[in-house]
């Protein structure tokens, strides 16, 4: 198959990129990277996350974060602005807050859903199910999420065929979209493309989104094999920033700056302009005190 024309591009930085970061971030802080990385071109960013605050503390001001956007966000149309919602309960403080599009975010590994999200991958269906409806009826798009789709840190390799059951369970129930997340890296691009394809037999490649982190180096390499398997949505993180809570030594999300860099190569849009992402990326990077994990974004500051 041929590469896409265009990719759209969900920025996760401020929610996957910040949310294990120990040190706090201040409101203003995370308000004034969304709206950088708006003005770089991201019409889609990931900002908050309305989950405990007690599991993740970076987090627990996603009442403020909402709130301010969604004020500044009724005057810019085009722009969507999304946030974790694991239950019902997060899914109401986020209404409150005028929220426009949330997530909710299982995993193809037991393992991992209890250490995450405290509960079975089953019981986790059970959760989903009414805050997608709820979501729905208010007219609040709901995407979904997948992680562990190419390993576990807690039970190794993962079956195509269990990520592919969560992810139509996941479409079944009305997400718009399945985000696939290689949570801890450790996918290859034989491995990435038999997943996909796997997947892609129950819910149409188009409802897909590619989530790879970039622990081993590999996931530039893994986007190229989805990409040419159909895969029109990248999800990314400024800086290469992140990391999960609960999945130790998996780095960042791969860094927005490279994926741009690596689209530009390949003659395809996605609207996010590389000089732009990759101010983005210094300044953040200067301003939390974290190393710049862009390859792309290093060399285009150093270049000036
Ligand atoms: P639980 O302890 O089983 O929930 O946690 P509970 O219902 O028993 O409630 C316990 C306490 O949490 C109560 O407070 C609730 O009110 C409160 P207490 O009475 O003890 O004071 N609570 C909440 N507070 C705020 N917002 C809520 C909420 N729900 C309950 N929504 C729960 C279950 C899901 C809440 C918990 O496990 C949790 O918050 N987990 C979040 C973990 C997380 O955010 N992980 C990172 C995101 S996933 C990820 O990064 C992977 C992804 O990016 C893909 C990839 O990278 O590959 C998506
Ligand atoms: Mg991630």
């Amino acid at each position: 198959m041929a590469f896409p024309d265009s990719v759209r591009i969900v920025e996760v930085g401020p929610r996957d990129g910040l949310q294990n970061e120990p040190d706090p971030i201040t409101t203003a802080t995370k308000l004034e990277l969304i709206e950088r990385l708006a003005m770089a071109g991201h019409c889609h960013i990931e900002a908050a996350s309305f989950v405990s605050p007690k599991w993740v503390p970076q987090m627990a001001d996603h009442r403020e974060v909402m709130r301010a956007l969604m004020q500044e966000g009724a005057a810019q149309p085009g722009r969507r602005y999304s946030a974790l919602t694991p239950n019902l309960k997060g899914l109401e403080a986020a209404i409150e807050c005028g929220v426009q599009e949330v997530a909710v975010f299982g995993a193809a590994s037991e393992s991992f859903s209890q250490k995450n999200i405290n509960c079975s991958i089953a019981e986790s269906l059970e959760r989903f199910a009414p805050v997608v409806e709820r979501a729905k009826a208010e007219g609040i798009q709901v995407r979904g999420y997948v992680s562990c789709v190419l390993g576990c840190p807690y039970e190794g390799d993962i079956a195509p065929g269990q990520v592919a059951k969560l992810a139509r369970a996941l479409d079944d129930m009305g997400c718009y979209e399945v985000s696939l997340g290689d949570t801890i890296g450790t996918g290859t691009p034989l491995k990435a493309r038999r997943m996909l394809e796997a997947v892609a037999r129950d819910v149409p490649v188009t409802r897909l989104a590619a989530h790879f982190h970039d622990t081993y180096g590999q996931a530039l390499a893994n986007l190229v094999a989805v990409l040419e398997d159909g895969v029109q949505v990248i999800d990314s993180s400024v800086a290469g920033l992140g990391g999960c809570p609960y999945a130790k030594g998996a780095s960042g999300n791969v860094a927005t700056e490279d994926v741009v860099y690596l689209l530009e190569g390949l003659g395809i849009d996605c609207g996010v302009d590389l000089a732009r992402i990759a101010a983005v990326g210094d300044w953040i990077t200067h301003t939390i005190g974290r190393p710049n994990r862009s390859k792309a974004g290093v060399a285009m500051v150093a270049k000036g």
